[in-house]
Protein backbone atom coordinates (compact mmCIF):
# COMPACT_ATOMS: atom_id res chain seq x y z
CA UNK A 1 0.00 0.00 0.00
CA UNK A 2 1.62 3.46 -0.82
CA UNK A 3 1.73 6.23 1.96
CA UNK A 4 -0.37 8.22 0.33
CA UNK A 5 -3.04 5.93 0.67
CA UNK A 6 -2.34 5.20 4.22
CA UNK A 7 -2.63 8.66 5.16
CA UNK A 8 -6.16 8.57 3.60
CA UNK A 9 -6.93 6.10 5.61
CA UNK A 10 -6.29 7.57 8.82
CA UNK A 11 -7.74 11.12 7.59
CA UNK A 12 -10.92 9.26 7.32
CA UNK A 13 -10.70 7.76 10.78
CA UNK A 14 -10.29 11.50 12.31
CA UNK A 15 -12.46 13.10 10.32
CA UNK A 16 -15.12 10.67 11.42
CA UNK A 17 -14.05 10.87 15.08
CA UNK A 18 -14.56 15.43 14.88
CA UNK A 19 -17.90 14.85 12.85
CA UNK A 20 -19.30 12.64 16.09
CA UNK A 21 -17.98 13.49 19.51
CA UNK A 22 -17.90 10.41 21.52
CA UNK A 23 -19.11 10.87 25.15
CA UNK A 24 -19.76 7.53 26.00
CA UNK A 25 -17.08 5.23 27.64
CA UNK A 26 -16.21 1.83 26.28
CA UNK A 27 -15.19 -1.30 28.35
CA UNK A 28 -14.01 -4.34 27.05
CA UNK A 29 -14.11 -7.66 28.60
CA UNK A 30 -11.22 -10.35 27.35
CA UNK A 31 -9.74 -13.24 28.58
CA UNK A 32 -9.85 -17.52 27.18
CA UNK A 33 -12.23 -20.05 27.81
CA UNK A 34 -14.42 -20.11 30.55
CA UNK A 35 -13.12 -16.59 32.44
CA UNK A 36 -16.41 -16.08 33.31
CA UNK A 37 -16.69 -12.69 31.69
CA UNK A 38 -20.32 -12.55 31.24
CA UNK A 39 -21.48 -13.34 34.93
CA UNK A 40 -19.13 -10.39 35.52
CA UNK A 41 -20.39 -8.21 32.15
CA UNK A 42 -24.24 -8.36 33.51
CA UNK A 43 -23.59 -8.05 37.81
CA UNK A 44 -21.86 -4.87 36.18
CA UNK A 45 -24.19 -3.55 33.58
CA UNK A 46 -27.32 -3.99 36.91
CA UNK A 47 -25.01 -2.12 39.06
CA UNK A 48 -24.14 0.94 36.86
CA UNK A 49 -27.88 1.13 35.59
CA UNK A 50 -28.59 1.15 39.37
CA UNK A 51 -26.17 3.77 39.40
CA UNK A 52 -28.11 5.76 36.84
CA UNK A 53 -25.87 4.71 34.15
CA UNK A 54 -27.48 4.32 30.45
CA UNK A 55 -25.74 0.53 29.87
CA UNK A 56 -25.55 -1.00 26.59
CA UNK A 57 -23.92 -4.62 26.41
CA UNK A 58 -23.03 -6.91 23.38
CA UNK A 59 -20.88 -9.84 22.69
CA UNK A 60 -18.31 -11.02 19.90
CA UNK A 61 -19.05 -12.85 17.67
CA UNK A 62 -23.27 -11.80 17.70
CA UNK A 63 -25.66 -9.69 18.70
CA UNK A 64 -26.33 -7.94 15.21
CA UNK A 65 -27.57 -10.38 12.18
CA UNK A 66 -24.30 -10.32 10.53
CA UNK A 67 -22.31 -11.49 13.76
CA UNK A 68 -24.48 -13.90 14.70
CA UNK A 69 -24.24 -15.62 11.41
CA UNK A 70 -20.66 -15.33 12.06
CA UNK A 71 -20.52 -16.90 15.35
CA UNK A 72 -22.57 -19.86 13.72
CA UNK A 73 -20.31 -20.51 10.74
CA UNK A 74 -16.93 -20.10 12.91
CA UNK A 75 -18.00 -22.19 15.77
CA UNK A 76 -19.98 -24.43 14.32
CA UNK A 77 -19.97 -25.25 10.74
CA UNK A 78 -16.55 -23.76 9.89
CA UNK A 79 -13.98 -26.69 9.03
CA UNK A 80 -11.48 -27.33 11.99
CA UNK A 81 -8.90 -26.54 9.25
CA UNK A 82 -10.27 -23.47 8.41
CA UNK A 83 -7.30 -20.65 7.28
CA UNK A 84 -6.26 -18.44 10.01
CA UNK A 85 -6.94 -15.52 7.26
CA UNK A 86 -10.56 -16.80 6.76
CA UNK A 87 -11.09 -16.67 10.34
CA UNK A 88 -10.08 -13.39 11.18
CA UNK A 89 -12.04 -11.87 8.32
CA UNK A 90 -15.06 -13.49 9.41
CA UNK A 91 -14.41 -11.86 12.96
CA UNK A 92 -13.46 -9.05 11.58
CA UNK A 93 -16.99 -8.58 9.26
CA UNK A 94 -18.33 -9.43 12.43
CA UNK A 95 -16.66 -6.27 14.58
CA UNK A 96 -17.34 -3.87 11.68
CA UNK A 97 -21.09 -4.66 11.69
CA UNK A 98 -21.26 -4.37 15.67
CA UNK A 99 -19.30 -1.22 16.00
CA UNK A 100 -21.72 0.04 13.15
CA UNK A 101 -24.68 -0.71 14.34
CA UNK A 102 -24.63 -0.56 18.14
CA UNK A 103 -21.41 0.66 19.53
CA UNK A 104 -20.68 3.89 18.22
CA UNK A 105 -24.35 5.07 17.88
CA UNK A 106 -24.63 4.00 22.08
CA UNK A 107 -21.52 6.22 22.46
CA UNK A 108 -22.52 9.12 20.64
CA UNK A 109 -25.51 9.01 23.09
CA UNK A 110 -23.36 9.05 25.69
CA UNK A 111 -23.81 5.02 26.86
CA UNK A 112 -21.30 3.18 28.97
CA UNK A 113 -20.80 0.09 26.23
CA UNK A 114 -20.01 -3.30 27.81
CA UNK A 115 -18.25 -5.90 25.31
CA UNK A 116 -17.71 -9.27 26.13
CA UNK A 117 -14.75 -9.60 23.15
CA UNK A 118 -12.83 -6.68 21.22
CA UNK A 119 -10.42 -6.60 18.70
CA UNK A 120 -8.27 -7.81 21.79
CA UNK A 121 -9.59 -11.07 21.01
CA UNK A 122 -8.38 -11.41 17.27
CA UNK A 123 -5.03 -10.04 18.21
CA UNK A 124 -5.45 -12.73 20.77
CA UNK A 125 -6.09 -15.67 19.16
CA UNK A 126 -5.74 -15.12 15.08
CA UNK A 127 -2.31 -13.36 16.69
CA UNK A 128 -0.73 -15.13 19.04
CA UNK A 129 -3.18 -17.97 18.72
CA UNK A 130 -2.94 -18.91 15.22
CA UNK A 131 0.27 -17.25 14.27
CA UNK A 132 -1.06 -14.58 12.31
CA UNK A 133 1.40 -11.03 12.79
CA UNK A 134 -0.03 -9.29 15.91
CA UNK A 135 0.71 -6.15 14.77
CA UNK A 136 -1.20 -6.62 11.55
CA UNK A 137 -4.30 -7.84 13.52
CA UNK A 138 -4.04 -4.53 15.26
CA UNK A 139 -3.72 -2.79 12.53
CA UNK A 140 -6.99 -4.42 10.89
CA UNK A 141 -8.80 -3.91 14.03
CA UNK A 142 -8.07 -0.29 13.64
CA UNK A 143 -9.61 -0.20 10.13
CA UNK A 144 -12.59 -2.19 10.59
CA UNK A 145 -13.71 -0.30 13.62
CA UNK A 146 -12.53 3.14 12.19
CA UNK A 147 -9.87 3.33 14.87
CA UNK A 148 -12.57 3.02 17.78
CA UNK A 149 -10.71 2.08 20.96
CA UNK A 150 -11.86 0.79 24.26
CA UNK A 151 -11.36 3.29 27.20
CA UNK A 152 -10.91 -0.02 28.96
CA UNK A 153 -10.28 -3.17 28.76
CA UNK A 154 -10.73 -5.92 31.96
CA UNK A 155 -8.45 -8.84 31.16
CA UNK A 156 -10.04 -11.71 33.42
CA UNK A 157 -6.73 -14.32 33.55
CA UNK A 158 -7.61 -17.89 33.99
CA UNK A 159 -4.83 -20.75 33.82
CA UNK A 160 -5.02 -22.44 30.94
CA UNK A 161 -6.16 -25.82 32.40
CA UNK A 162 -8.43 -23.99 34.16
CA UNK A 163 -10.20 -23.06 31.16
CA UNK A 164 -10.05 -26.06 29.87
CA UNK A 165 -11.92 -28.27 32.36
CA UNK A 166 -15.10 -25.54 32.20
CA UNK A 167 -14.72 -26.02 28.43
CA UNK A 168 -14.89 -29.92 28.65
CA UNK A 169 -17.83 -29.42 31.14
CA UNK A 170 -19.86 -27.87 28.43
CA UNK A 171 -19.60 -29.60 24.68
CA UNK A 172 -16.68 -27.27 23.27
CA UNK A 173 -16.58 -25.56 19.88
CA UNK A 174 -14.15 -25.17 17.04
CA UNK A 175 -12.22 -22.83 19.22
CA UNK A 176 -12.05 -24.21 22.57
CA UNK A 177 -11.36 -27.64 20.36
CA UNK A 178 -8.01 -25.75 19.36
CA UNK A 179 -5.75 -27.51 21.91
CA UNK A 180 -3.77 -26.41 24.56
CA UNK A 181 -1.03 -25.07 23.06
CA UNK A 182 -3.09 -22.61 21.31
CA UNK A 183 -4.74 -21.52 24.32
CA UNK A 184 -1.30 -21.36 26.20
CA UNK A 185 -0.40 -19.03 23.58
CA UNK A 186 -3.48 -17.16 24.05
CA UNK A 187 -3.16 -16.31 27.34
CA UNK A 188 0.64 -15.16 27.07
CA UNK A 189 -0.26 -13.17 24.16
CA UNK A 190 -3.03 -11.53 26.14
CA UNK A 191 -0.61 -10.92 29.19
CA UNK A 192 2.09 -9.58 27.02
CA UNK A 193 -1.23 -7.12 25.29
CA UNK A 194 -1.82 -6.28 29.06
CA UNK A 195 2.08 -5.52 29.78
CA UNK A 196 2.51 -3.26 26.75
CA UNK A 197 -0.80 -1.39 27.55
CA UNK A 198 -0.87 -0.93 31.22
CA UNK A 199 -3.09 2.46 31.01
CA UNK A 200 -5.37 0.48 29.23
CA UNK A 201 -5.70 -3.17 30.72
CA UNK A 202 -6.82 -3.99 34.08
CA UNK A 203 -5.83 -7.47 34.83
CA UNK A 204 -7.44 -9.31 37.46
CA UNK A 205 -7.33 -12.92 38.64
CA UNK A 206 -9.95 -15.26 37.13
CA UNK A 207 -9.79 -17.90 39.68
CA UNK A 208 -11.03 -15.01 43.06
CA UNK A 209 -14.64 -15.53 43.62
CA UNK A 210 -16.94 -13.94 41.11
CA UNK A 211 -17.75 -11.49 44.39
CA UNK A 212 -14.22 -10.55 44.34
CA UNK A 213 -13.36 -10.06 40.64
CA UNK A 214 -16.47 -8.19 40.62
CA UNK A 215 -15.67 -5.61 43.46
CA UNK A 216 -12.26 -4.97 41.47
CA UNK A 217 -14.26 -4.19 38.22
CA UNK A 218 -16.63 -2.16 40.08
CA UNK A 219 -14.12 0.00 41.81
CA UNK A 220 -11.80 0.50 38.62
CA UNK A 221 -14.63 1.31 36.18
CA UNK A 222 -16.04 3.83 38.92
CA UNK A 223 -12.24 5.61 38.76
CA UNK A 224 -12.14 5.38 35.51
CA UNK A 225 -16.04 7.31 35.25
CA UNK A 226 -15.19 9.67 37.54
CA UNK A 227 -12.00 10.83 36.04
CA UNK A 228 -13.57 11.26 32.32
CA UNK A 229 -15.99 13.28 34.42
CA UNK A 230 -18.91 11.27 33.06
CA UNK A 231 -22.59 12.47 34.52
CA UNK A 232 -24.95 9.64 35.29
CA UNK A 233 -28.11 9.90 33.47
CA UNK A 234 -30.16 10.82 36.75
CA UNK A 235 -28.18 13.75 37.61
CA UNK A 236 -28.17 15.60 33.70
CA UNK A 237 -31.52 15.19 33.85
P1 LIG B 1 -17.83 -17.68 23.12
O1 LIG B 1 -18.75 -18.84 23.25
O2 LIG B 1 -18.42 -16.31 23.13
O3 LIG B 1 -16.67 -17.86 24.15
P2 LIG B 1 -16.32 -17.07 25.44
O4 LIG B 1 -17.46 -17.30 26.38
O5 LIG B 1 -15.03 -17.68 25.85
O6 LIG B 1 -16.18 -15.61 25.02
O7 LIG B 1 -17.00 -17.89 21.78
C1 LIG B 1 -16.19 -16.97 21.23
C2 LIG B 1 -14.97 -17.71 20.73
O8 LIG B 1 -14.42 -17.03 19.62
C3 LIG B 1 -13.88 -17.81 21.77
O9 LIG B 1 -13.28 -19.08 21.68
C4 LIG B 1 -12.88 -16.77 21.33
C5 LIG B 1 -13.06 -16.74 19.85
N1 LIG B 1 -12.72 -15.47 19.19
C6 LIG B 1 -11.62 -15.38 18.36
O10 LIG B 1 -10.92 -16.38 18.16
N2 LIG B 1 -11.34 -14.20 17.75
C7 LIG B 1 -12.11 -13.10 17.92
O11 LIG B 1 -11.82 -12.02 17.35
C8 LIG B 1 -13.26 -13.19 18.79
C9 LIG B 1 -14.15 -12.02 19.01
C10 LIG B 1 -13.53 -14.40 19.40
Amino acid sequence: MSLAAGAAIFRTVDSDRFREPIRGFLVTFEGGEGSGKSTQIERLAEFLRAEGHEVVTAREPGTTEVGEAVREILLRTAPEHLSAEAELALFLAARAELVAEIVRPALEAGAVVLLDRYGDSSVAYQGYGRGLDPGRVAELNAFVTRGLAPDLTVLIDVPVEASAARSRARAPDRIERAGTQFHRRVRDGYREMALNEPERFVVLDGTGSIETVQSAIRDRIQDALASRILTPRTESS
